[in-house]
């Protein structure tokens, strides 16, 4: 389905055909005046610049040329050369009424759809989330299901850190605590336990102790360097430990992640890469980019304009694979195995060096030089005082505590609002973990990604203004007036030309949902959905204002009304479900 705007640049095409001016002009755009007209062509402009005439006679020509149609109501020509348009009330009806039962909202799937893979979350083994994973994890989310919905053949891949220096500290910490396993020993050659030696609250302790201690003991940080580079060249023992490592960390790694609404289609990590890093090295080395430096393998990166860029290091002395090694490696394995045609890193904007190094050898060692690679980085969330988010004991913010606290301000919330003398306390507490959540999630997504923004837990769970409680109550309330509506007997019907301006400004408003969803997928930038969502409550707050729907004497009217409420529903459902916000039944 075209959108409002490419149905009036079709039909004034055909009087740009007529008066064989040129068709590039004859594009219709919304109004920036929406209190004079819905739509505008502003063509005249330099088309008279081209045919030296005043535009204003200029513009009245094309108006002149329109083809017959039942789509533009009233069309005028104003100084200096505007041509302003309206719409049809038929018309718009007929148009809403295609949207309704719609699962697509009248966006066609791309007739041209890409192998993608959609990077996203990158948390880390053995330590835990925090805060900027959670906005990796929650803006990746949504680009992910907008390239689905776009009809992209998209993957979301973890890529978690599974291949750092935290895995031979833990290997270490392990070490010190139990040295006895057959892990450690390397003449032992039987089968290694199917259990793992310890719990996901041993490595909870093991790894912040041991980290903390390696910042002031040099021998041990050498130690855990060392066991890092033993895993990696392939000991048998340290192998068997670190899956058990990446195992117990996984299994709790899901459940953070399905609080968050959160699934992967591929559950791979950075070791994944692993068995992609000698061809890698070896296509790298014979393309003849590399260079030795200090025993090191390293890439001179192309300039950033006049601006030189450090090299990108391939191989450390000691034969360690480093952050870049594992990236290349991993660009080559979705290249060669998956036939990635796109891939999108939504990984914080700091990292953008690196993106920059990595992407620059990828292409120019042919590892892939035809895929086309986005950094869609994303800013930092910082507190009240606009600095990076900590606890209030000055650490780093744990996922899991980010989202009890959603959970548990959505239940003040919602007590302090009285729902604790309708619900009982469960139902209480079900709501409140989408509520809270979303409210996050919905605070972090409304942002452009490459914004900062405060983390503001009390005004992310608001009732009311630009919020994701706000949006969720909106279609929650509408679901409720409609059921009540069946309830009574009233059915929902056709939808007949609107008689308000608000049912008109409703009907233009729904009409958006095409163009916010497909820019959304362009910039790779949720936040558009995020403004279209909000725009539309609004417009439908004011139709619900204006047009009482269940006192309406006039059925056929209110059959419409009911209609046109189902259709707002199910949109916010649609984009709900874009930007991965779960909505509960009752609010
Ligand atoms: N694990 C990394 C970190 O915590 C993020 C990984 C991002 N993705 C990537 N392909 N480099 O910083």
């Amino acid at each position: 389905m075209y959108t409002f705007e490419q149905q009036l640049t079709s039909l004034f095409e055909q009087s740009f055909d007529k008066l064989n001016f040129d068709k590039k002009f004859a594009r219709v755009v919304v109004s920036n005046r929406p209190e004079l007209c819905q739509f505008q062509c502003n063509a005249a402009m330099p088309l008279a610049k081209i045919a030296k005439k005043a535009p204003i006679e200029i513009a009245k020509e094309i108006i002149l040329n329109l083809p017959e149609n039942n789509v533009i109501k009233s069309v005028e020509a104003v100084m200096p050369g505007f041509i302003n348009v309206n719409l049809t009330e038929e018309f718009l009806a007929s148009s809403t009424q295609t949207l309704v039962d719609d699962k697509r909202q009248g966006l066609a799937k791309t007739e041209k759809p890409k192998k993608a893979i959609i990077d996203y979350c990158g948390a880390n083994i053995a330590k835990s989330m925090h805060v900027g994973h959670l906005r990796a994890t929650i803006i990746g989310e949504s680009i992910k299901r907008i390239s689905k919905f776009i009809g992209d053949d998209a993957l979301g891949d973890i890529h978690y850190g599974d291949w750092g220096t935290q895995m031979g500290m833990v290997i270490t910490a392990v070490k010190e605590e139990q040295p006895n396993l057959p892990y450690f020993d390397e003449s032992y050659t039987g089968e290694y336990p199917t259990q793992a030696p310890f719990t996901i609250k041993d490595l909870e302790r093991l790894y912040p102790d041991i980290s903390g201690r390696c910042k002031e003991d040099e021998d041990l940080a050498a130690a855990c360097r060392q066991a890092t580079v033993e895993l990696q060249q392939g000991r048998v023992g340290y192998r068997a430990l670190w899956k058990h490592i990446v195992e117990v960390s996984v299994i709790e790694l899901k459940k953070d992640l399905a609080d968050l609404n959160v699934d992967f289609d591929l559950w791979l990590g950075e070791a994944s890469s692993d068995a992609f890093v000698p061809a890698t090295v070896e296509q790298v080395k014979a393309s003849g980019v590399s260079r030795v430096s200090e025993g090191a393998t390293i890439v001179d990166v192309t300039a950033q304009g006049k601006h030189e860029v450090a090299p990108l290091m391939l191989l450390k002395s000691d034969g360690a694979v480093v952050y870049a090694t594992t990236d290349l490696a991993t660009i080559k394995e979705r290249v060669d195995e998956f036939k990635a045609e796109e891939i999108v890193y939504v990984v914080d904007g700091r990292q953008s060096l690196h993106f920059y190094q990595v992407f620059d050898v990828a292409k120019r060692s042919g590892i892939a030089p035809e895929t086309n690679m986005i950094h869609a980085g994303f800013g930092t969330v910082n507190g009240k005082d606009g600095k990076p988010f900590k606890t209030r004991s000055g650490g780093v913010l744990k996922l899991r505590d980010l989202i009890e606290m959603g959970k548990e301000a959505a239940y003040n919330k919602m007590n302090e609002a009285g729902r604790g003398e309708v619900f009982a306390e469960e139902e209480m507490r079900e709501i409140a973990q989408k509520v809270g959540v979303s409210a996050i999630k919905f605070a972090d997504l409304m942002n452009h990604r490459s914004a900062n923004y405060i983390f503001d837990i009390d005004k992310f769970v608001q009732f009311e203004g630009k919020t994701g409680p706000y949006l969720l109550y909106t279609d929650v309330r509408i679901r409720s007036m409609l059921s009540k509506a069946s309830e009574a007997g009233l059915q929902a019907g056709q939808i007949i030309a609107p008689s308000t301006e608000s049912e008109i400004n409703l009907m233009l408003t729904l009409d958006k949902f095409k163009t916010a969803v497909q820019k959304a997928y362009d910039d790779k930038a949720p936040n558009i959905i995020c403004d279209h969502a909000f725009a539309l409550t609004q417009a439908y707050a004011r139709f619900y204002n204006d047009c009482h729907i269940l006192n309406e004497e006039d059925k056929a009217k209110q059959a419409s009304w009911l209609s046109l409420s189902a259709v707002v529903a199910q949109q916010l459902e649609l984009m709900f479900d874009l930007l991965g916000l779960q909505v509960p039944t009752k609010m």
